[in-house]
């Protein structure tokens, strides 16, 4: 790639709309608190972790990745998990984020719900205080438990809204897809949908079209996560393009996932051309080689998208976003004025 794209992928602002937290966890930090906390990891070096990266679809990484998250107890470690990941962001030009993090995986440890609201929002309210930073949480029910489980978890969190007002305002849906459709969260959803929250769900990343329509149409999604297998479906493209319902794509994730091959295979340029609104996002980014900006770098590269495309990007990341109007004014202002000054 020519330096100049590179730069301007760089200092281009945009928003992540698709960031698990926990995914977020670089090894250095996993070996840091296993010391801290007196845990014993089955890895003998970082180099060692990294090696163990080798996945061969979702649920091989699910494997690692909910091991992984076993070394986060306390408040601090949340708080230095989520301010690692602000460090990255800023140093990408993000600003705004919308964060996914699954209480499931920690409150099944024994983990207090306020503990992991604390941590995460303390460093979300001290990178708006110090950066003008921007972000918002977004708490995902994990799929592959029953939908009682999601209850009892939204009721556990709901007495924290509140206090979290500034932050908490959209719940999600990730884990193991095949055999965990939408609507087994139909009920759920619904009673998110009726307390107001924003709602969003992975879909179509190896689920079939199928689960793209059931997460529109029972769980009321305002935004798919993934959505790749969308393109199966022509009636589904039609509706995407008509509806310009966002779809939050993770390139270097399918990747590592084996959800495509090779990037010069996948299908987020063709989606963007074809006029859907595509964002590029990390998912995962230390267990997938990349930040977001690394995601732009690696797909501008293998899908030759040119400076007019990856303004696109940027631009809809912004639009897409569950940020007010004021706020995506001011973002969209910024992008123009630094896409100006790039002619
Ligand atoms: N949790 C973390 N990353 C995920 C992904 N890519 N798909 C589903 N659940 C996830
Ligand atoms: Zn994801």
């Amino acid at each position: 790639m020519n330096n100049t794209l590179h730069d301007f992928i760089a200092g281009l602002p945009k928003a992540e709309l698709h960031l698990h937290i926990e995914g977020s966890l670089e090894p250095e930090l996993m070996f840091a608190l296993a010391q801290r906390n007196g845990i014993k990891l089955p890895y003998a070096s970082v180099d060692e972790v990294r090696a163990a990266y080798d996945f061969s679809d979702l649920q091989s990484f699910l494997d690692l990745y909910y091991a992984g998250a076993a070394v986060l107890q306390t408040e601090q470690d949340f708080y230095d998990l989520t301010m690692a990941y602000i460090q990255r962001a800023l140093a990408d030009n993000v600003r705004h984020v919308e964060l996914f993090f699954d209480p499931q995986t920690h409150t099944s440890r024994g983990i207090a719900m306020a503990t992991v609201f604390a941590g995460i929002a303390r460093a979300l309210r001290q990178a708006k205080e110090e950066h003008q930073f921007s972000g918002r949480m977004i708490l995902c029910f994990l799929r592959h438990l029953s939908e009682v489980d999601a209850l009892n978890t939204l009721a556990a969190a709901l007495p924290l809204r509140e206090e979290y007002a500034d932050l908490w305002n959209g719940i999600g849906l990730d884990s193991a897809e095949v055999g965990n459709p939408p609507e087994k969260f139909a009920e759920v959803f619904a009673k998110a949908n009726s307390l107001g929250f924003h709602l969003v769900a992975h879909a179509g990343e190896e689920g079939p079209p199928a689960y793209i329509h059931s997460a529109l149409n029972i769980l009321k999604i305002e935004r798919i996560d993934h959505g790749v297998r969308a393109e199966e479906d022509a009636e589904l493209m039609a509706y995407l393009i008509r509806s310009q319902m966002p779809l939050t794509v993770c390139p270097l994730s399918n990747l590592k996932l084996c959800v495509v091959k090779d990037l010069r295979q996948h299908n987020l340029a063709r989606m963007l051309r074809a006029g859907l609104c595509v964002t590029i996002n990390s998912d995962d980014p230390a267990y997938f080689g990349g930040y977001i900006n690394s995601n732009f770098i690696a797909s501008a590269q293998a899908l030759e998208l040119n400076r007019e495309e990856l303004t696109q990007l940027a631009k809809n990341s912004f639009c897409a976003s569950f940020a007010s109007a004021e706020k995506k004014l001011i973002w969209l202002n910024e992008l123009e004025i630094y896409v100006e000054n790039w002619r």
